[in-house]
């Protein structure tokens, strides 16, 4: 019998039987002497009614089966076996974060095609559920990710405000300007603040740039979103603002997206996605 090769497994079943034999022995002992009618042994002197009490005190040998029971208890638990051996939970997770680390300095320095590729991968598997394969939205089920990263998403921001991200700040109110500011504002950002791209309107940059001061008072004049405050807009139209989402997930208006920071992605798997993501706007 394999089991029995165990020392724990046979100091437990010594335990047991000793536990058991003490029990089945006192209580005999004590069944016996109330059998008998005549009771004999030492009063302590208290008197209920009539009714005396023998003087027992707990036998040496039970109590200290019983402490040691509860030494052995805690030794086993922290030392002996649940806590402190092998598991396979324990091993599927030291593999799957060995798998990581090899995976994340293979692709330490991935170029903008293997980017790409990757975030196409990624992004079929865990989004495109939701945003459909196109990134579309499937007719408003979720955030239309082709027009994510561009000029249009800033003025529709800053017309119908955002919230649900969980930022500091709370949520962006809606109407903070009319749509001709936010236009100027949007191609101040893309063009000027985060570099991401040629605005379509490069002659209202100098306007947006002075308009930003209305955005400033929450995202940081310098647009770095005040110490995680609010988004930092200098990362718009880049992978790092996906990344931001992902890591915040959003109760928005259209529904819930869940976040993304519990490990199911790493940080190259989240930069990838957020890549090809900016890869589907419009500009
Ligand atoms: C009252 C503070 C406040 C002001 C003022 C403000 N924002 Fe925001 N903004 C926020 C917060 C908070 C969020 C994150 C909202 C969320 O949870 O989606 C946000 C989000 C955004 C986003 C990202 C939206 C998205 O879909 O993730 C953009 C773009 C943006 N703001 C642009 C602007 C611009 C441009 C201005 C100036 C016209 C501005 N904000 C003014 C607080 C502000
Ligand atoms: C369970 C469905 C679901 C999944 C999966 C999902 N999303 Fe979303 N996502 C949503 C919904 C719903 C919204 C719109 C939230 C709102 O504005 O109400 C959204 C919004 C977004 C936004 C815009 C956020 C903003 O601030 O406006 C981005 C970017 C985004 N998702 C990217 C992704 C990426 C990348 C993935 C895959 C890694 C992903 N989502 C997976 C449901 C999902």
């Amino acid at each position: 019998m394999n089991w029995l090769n165990d020392n724990i497994n046979v100091l437990t079943l010594i335990g047991a039987a000793v536990i058991i034999i003490l029990t089945v022995g006192i209580a005999g002992k004590y069944i016996k002497q109330m059998k008998t009618d005549k009771a004999t042994g030492e009063l302590t002197g208290d008197n209920w009614d009539g009714i005396g009490e023998f003087s027992n005190p707990l036998p040496t040998g039970w109590s200290l089966a019983f402490l040691g029971t509860i030494v052995w208890g805690l030794w086993y638990f922290f030392l002996g076996y649940p806590v402190a051996t092998f598991s396979q939970i324990g091993q599927y997770n030291q593999e799957v974060s060995d798998y990581t680390k090899r995976f994340e300095s293979k692709w330490a320095n991935p170029d903008h095609e293997t980017l790409m590729g990757m975030g196409e991968g990624v992004f079929l598997v865990q989004c495109s559920p939701c945003h459909g394969i196109t990134g579309d939205g499937m007719d408003g089920k979720a955030r239309d990710l082709t027009t994510w990263g561009g000029e249009n998403h800033i003025v529709n921001t800053v017309l119908k405000g955002s919230k649900g991200q969980g930022y500091p700040l709370g949520q962006m109110p809606a109407g903070l300007m009319d749509k001709a500011s936010a236009q100027a504002v949007a191609a101040y950002i893309v063009q000027d603040l985060s570099k991401s791209g040629k605005s379509k309107h490069p002659e209202l940059i100098a306007k947006g740039k002075k308009l930003f001061a209305t955005c400033g008072g929450c995202h940081g004049m310098d647009g770095k979103g005040m110490g995680g405050s609010a988004p930092a807009l200098v990362n718009y139209g880049k992978a790092q603002f996906v990344v931001a989402v992902l890591n915040h997930g959003k109760k928005g208006n259209i529904g819930v997206m869940p976040k993304f920071n519990d490990g199911r992605l790493t940080d190259i798997q989240k930069t990838a996605v957020g890549t090809y993501v900016d890869s589907l706007g419009e500009e």
